[in-house]
């Protein structure tokens, strides 16, 4: 059951090659306990894997990494106007949003083509396009690690964020999310107010709008900016978009008029990570092999399978120049292990 010495290289889609100590795959519950169990009494970390699209793996994993492959997706309820959906934690995202398409829900639409797994979508509250999984969020059901337990989580619980949740904050690497509930709308509900979006459909009356047309247009925009994991190496988004205060964004807007920007009240004001890493200079540009995407700056390439260490290297050196030029500093998105 567990493979020892595993390269979790296939796993990962920065496609760094790297062990796990032990390497196991989980299609059910019983076999999940079972594995929990043993990482219990052999006191082993673990790292649960779905589609490995928002992890940077620095090293050897000393650990059980496991691929998690609890599938299944159920209508738990139905009313006239909306629908509950649950989906096991190792179905595919896109598959999932392509489901919801076929059955004209509203909601995921605009989440469409995100790599990876619907059991990590919490985890980052995973976000596009004008969305977050927190706007059709309900509910999810996960194993705590320590007891074996299983124990449901509503949205107010998992604490949701830009880019954030309880499972990346107080209860970091303590619970496996097992399924995800999600309510979705049977009456149209769009979001379209990314102005790239709003602009691909603007020919499109909005009363005959259907999920499928927004997410045409989502796909299309992602596919012109973000390289696709198979031809080239990346993790999406590699620094999240830094808040920062009032006071140093009147200093800033004065020098760099053009920087995008977007106001959050009281919490302050969002920066565009990509403008700020462009303007550095780094777009199309790295070291060690590995590269800031020519075509969206915040995504970090690995074309040439670089180590972990060689990933770490060029993200110190951005952070490095957006701090000097900006006095920004940026926080990197994906989780890094071990
Ligand atoms: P993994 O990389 O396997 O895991 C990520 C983290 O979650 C790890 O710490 C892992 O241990 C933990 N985890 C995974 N599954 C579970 C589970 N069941 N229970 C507990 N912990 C778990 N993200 C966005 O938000 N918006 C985007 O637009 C977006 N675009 C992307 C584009 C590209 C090209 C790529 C490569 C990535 C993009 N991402 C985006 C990031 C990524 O796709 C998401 O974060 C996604 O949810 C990760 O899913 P995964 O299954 O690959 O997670
Ligand atoms: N920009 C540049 N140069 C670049 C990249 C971006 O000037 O090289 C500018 C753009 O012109 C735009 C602004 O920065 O004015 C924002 O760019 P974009 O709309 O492409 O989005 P982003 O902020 O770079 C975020 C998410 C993405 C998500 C998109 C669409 C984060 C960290 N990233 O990117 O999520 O798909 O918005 O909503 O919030 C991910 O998390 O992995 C991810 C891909």
């Amino acid at each position: 059951m567990l493979t020892p010495n595993y390269n979790l290289q296939p796993f990962n889609t920065l496609s760094i090659s790297a062990q796990a100590k032990f390497f196991a795959t989980v299609s059910n519950l019983p076999s999940l306990l079972d594995v929990v169990s043993t990482a219990r009494k052999k006191k082993l970390p673990l790292l649960l894997l779905g589609g490995g699209s928002n992890i940077v793996l620095t090293d050897n994993f000393p650990g059980i990494a496991i691929k998690l492959n609890l599938m299944g997706r159920e209508l738990v309820k139905e009313t006239d106007e909306c629908v509950w959906l649950r989906a096991g934690a190792g179905e595919n995202w896109h598959e999932l949003v392509n489901h919801c398409l076929s059955h004209h829900y509203w909601g995921l639409e605009n989440l469409s083509l995100i790599p990876g797994c619907a059991g990590a979508a919490p985890i980052q509250n995973i976000g596009a396009y004008g969305v977050e999984l927190k706007d059709v969020f309900y509910e999810l059901e996960a194993v705590q690690i320590s007891t074996g337990d299983t124990v449901v989580f509503n949205k107010d619980a998992c604490q949701f964020g830009y880019r954030d949740s309880i499972f990346k904050g107080r209860l970091k690497d303590q619970f496996i999310i097992t399924s995800i509930t999600l309510k979705l709308c049977k009456t149209p509900k769009h979001t379209v107010v990314y102005p790239a979006l709003a602009a691909a459909l603007k020919a499109i009356p909005e009363a005959s709008l259907t999920p499928a047309d927004v997410s045409t247009a989502v796909c299309a925009i992602r596919r012109s900016k973000l390289p696709a994991v198979e031809e080239i190496p990346n993790a999406g988004s590699f620094f999240k978009n830094p808040l920062i205060s009032h006071a140093l964004y009147s200093t800033l807007q004065r020098s760099h008029p053009t920087m995008p920007a977007y106001d959050q009240g009281a919490a302050g004001v969002k920066l565009a990570a990509g403008w700020l890493i462009e303007q550095a200079g780094w777009k199309g540009k790295g070291m060690g092999g590995v590269l800031m995407h020519k075509h969206q700056a915040l995504v970090l390439t690995n074309p040439k399978r670089a180590s972990g260490a060689a990933v770490l290297k060029l993200a110190q050196a951005v952070c490095t120049s957006v701090v000097e030029r900006f006095g920004v500093e940026l926080e990197i998105e994906p989780r890094v292990y071990p």
